[in-house]
């Protein structure tokens, strides 16, 4: 099937995901949208991030996507549910992908979960962790000034430093065997956060992401088999900075983007 896969986040951070994408599925071809003129997403209300996710997706599906992937954690914590209710085609977010992969490395009883307020606070992975059915304790700790610093570039800093000590130890002193990096941002801070946890399991979902995506498009028969895919990368608001940091999370030049308004959508 030679329509695209849309993948979408509420800035550049997502351009991980694609990154992942790209690596397992070469010939198919992305159409990336980052509503950067509406980030961050991860402190605004349920309500608006609904809101903005059915734009997000009904963008993606006027531009014939057979497939959406919700690269955003706050989205996925919040809109999974209502974008599945109102789109027929099939959705995948970062959430669950994240949750199974940690289950399979978690050792002892207890897994920390780190992302944006939104994330942490509505409650998504403690949900998704249950009805996985683990036994495991799950910790969350919201981590908002994660996503500024990474976005100014501060990724071996010494305020970064001392911004994770004061999130981070709460969740050493739990003793916690693995940590979830539930934010587009954070798999940017590894270095930094495993000075203050240590020799612990990371799980960074954008990998999870792209294999089960690539499995659901081979048991849907959904799969495109013709040449090299391409990558068409949209943004709502071509902001300062946008390239330098697209680049730092897709780690390639960034190529063929423009910016686009989105048309709003009855929810
Ligand atoms: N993309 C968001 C997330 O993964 C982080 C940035 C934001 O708050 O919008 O939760």
């Amino acid at each position: 099937m030679e329509s695209p896969i849309g993948i979408f986040d509420s800035g550049i951070g997502g351009l991980t995901v694609v990154k992942a994408v790209r690596k397992v599925l070469p010939k198919e071809d992305i159409i990336y949208l980052g509503d950067t003129a509406r980030l961050p997403y991860g402190t605004k209300s349920i309500d608006a991030i609904i809101q903005f996710s059915l734009e997000d997706t009904q963008f993606l599906v006027d531009r014939g996507a057979k497939y959406v992937v919700i690269a955003c954690y706050s989205s996925a914590s919040v809109a999974l549910d209502m974008i599945r209710k109102e789109f027929s085609i099939p959705v995948i977010g970062v959430i669950r992908p994240g949750v199974r992969r940690a289950m399979q490395v978690a050792k002892t009883g207890k897994i920390g979960v780190i992302g944006t307020s939104l994330t942490v606070y509505s409650g998504a992975y403690e949900k998704a962790f249950k009805e996985e059915g683990t036994q495991a304790e799950i910790v969350g700790k919201a981590c908002p000034l994660f996503v500024p610093l990474v976005e100014e570039g501060w990724l071996d800093h010494e305020v970064t430093r001392l911004v994770a000590r004061e999130y981070l130890e709460p969740l050493k002193k739990d003793n916690i065997d693995t940590l979830l990096l539930g934010c587009t941002h954070y798999p940017l801070l590894l270095g930094t956060i495993r000075t203050v946890m240590g020799d612990i399991n990371y799980v960074d979902a954008s990998a999870e992401v792209g294999s089960e995506l690539a499995k659901n498009l081979r048991e849907l028969d959904m799969e495109n088999n013709r040449g090299a895919g391409s990558t068409a990368i949209y943004l709502t608001d071509l902001s300062m900075n946008y390239k330098e940091i697209g680049e730092r999370f897709l780690g390639e030049p960034m190529k063929n983007f423009s910016r686009v308004s989105l048309k709003g959508r009855a929810k």
